[in-house]
């Protein structure tokens, strides 16, 4: 009895190791990219789906003077923020910066409803479990836009609002760009290459130049595509178009309560919708030269830094003028 009672135990013991093993590598959840600092995960469930984000939650030393929390963009990973991590955890903050459901280290859902919104509760959800109902929300591209829905929906727990190269600036639709369906624009997510995702970044993040240190995320977002996940992340990153497309926020920006910071490339040219709009259209869209100033003059409160030379990714491009900006816009 004793005997196989310790049998029991001991493949109970067996069982559990193997399920640990199990969750462990698929809480990569298609990406093995090694992440600057301990990921760690958030469990819930949405839509009734049960969900990991993963995301990293990084202490200063002694008593944070706050929270900020860094929200990826559509091509990126919260892994990219790694240096602005290091320069605002040395400034005494605490920093946590998740993967966005359909992204990176997180569930790759094979149905979603993605919404701005959803994305938004659920960062809210994953950061009220770690106990920060007060942070400044941080986000570039579509983590701009996630940020700025997230601001409007949680004004009482949005201390301020950073907006990197932020999507959604403008209505693409609205200025004439046609809808595209998702079966369509994953189609194109399968064709993905190194190449194209390389010609893509540097037109658009880098102003068209190129050094060998951005490899890095081309390589990382490339590992995904081609991953175990890959088909599931191509039709996550067509929804996720279809989110960015149909959820406009340019109209509420002018809501925004909390003192905020529009950070921008003039050199930027991000428009969703520009690879298949037509050439007349295209010419309209995606003058973060002049929407910077546009829009920054609708939101009270907001203070515009503009980087004349930089593109999309100024964080990534120019990073000691990047975080001179914040930090001293940063109380
Ligand atoms: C939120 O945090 C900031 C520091 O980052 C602090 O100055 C502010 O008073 C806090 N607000 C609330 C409501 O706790
Ligand atoms: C950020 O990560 C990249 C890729 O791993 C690395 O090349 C770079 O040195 C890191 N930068 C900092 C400041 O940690
Ligand atoms: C902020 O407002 C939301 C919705 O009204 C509420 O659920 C939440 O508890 C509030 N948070 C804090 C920190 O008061």
């Amino acid at each position: 009895m004793k005997f196989s009672t310790q049998i029991l135990a001991l493949l109970g013991a067996i069982t559990c190791a193997l399920a640990s093993v199990v969750r462990s590598s698929d809480s990569a959840n298609g990406l093995d990219f090694v992440y600057p600092y301990p990921v760690k995960s958030y469990r819930f469930v949405s839509q009734r789906k049960h969900f990991t984000m993963s995301y990293m939650d990084v202490m200063p030393e002694g008593t944070p003077k706050g929270s900020i929390v860094l929200l990826h963009g559509k091509n990126f990973c919260g892994a990219t923020w790694n240096a602005t991590i290091q320069v605002l955890v040395d400034d005494g903050y605490r920093v946590v910066a998740p993967d966005q459901v359909g992204f990176c280290k997180s569930t790759k859902p094979s149905e979603y409803q993605f919404s701005l919104m959803a994305l938004a509760q659920n960062t809210n959800g994953l950061l009220n479990s770690i106990g920060i109902t007060n942070a400044t929300i941080m986000g570039h591209s579509m983590g701009g836009m996630i940020s700025a829905r997230y601001a409007l929906m949680y004004p009482n727990e949005t201390y301020q609002l950073v907006m990197v190269d932020p999507l959604g600036l403008e209505n693409w639709f609205s200025l004439g760009v046609p809808y595209q369906s998702p079966d369509l624009s994953y189609s194109s997510e399968l064709e993905t290459t190194y190449d194209s995702l390389k010609t893509y970044q540097q037109s658009t993040y880098y102003a068209g130049t190129w050094l060998s240190s951005y490899d890095v995320w081309v390589n990382m977002l490339l590992s995904i595509y081609q991953g175990p996940l890959g088909d599931r992340f191509a039709w996550n990153m067509a929804e996720t178009t279809d989110m960015i497309f149909t959820q406009p926020v340019i109209d509420e920006l002018p809501n925004l309560q909390m003192s905020s910071l529009l950070m921008v490339g003039d050199k930027d040219t991000t428009a969703i919708g520009s690879k298949w709009a037509p050439a007349d259209i295209k010419a309209l869209i995606g003058h973060y030269e002049v929407l910077g100033k546009e829009v920054s003059a609708e939101i009270p409160g907001c203070t515009l830094v503009e980087f004349p030379l930089l593109g999309h990714a100024p964080q990534i491009q120019d990073p000691d003028t990047f975080h001179a900006a914040l930090l001293n816009w940063l109380p």
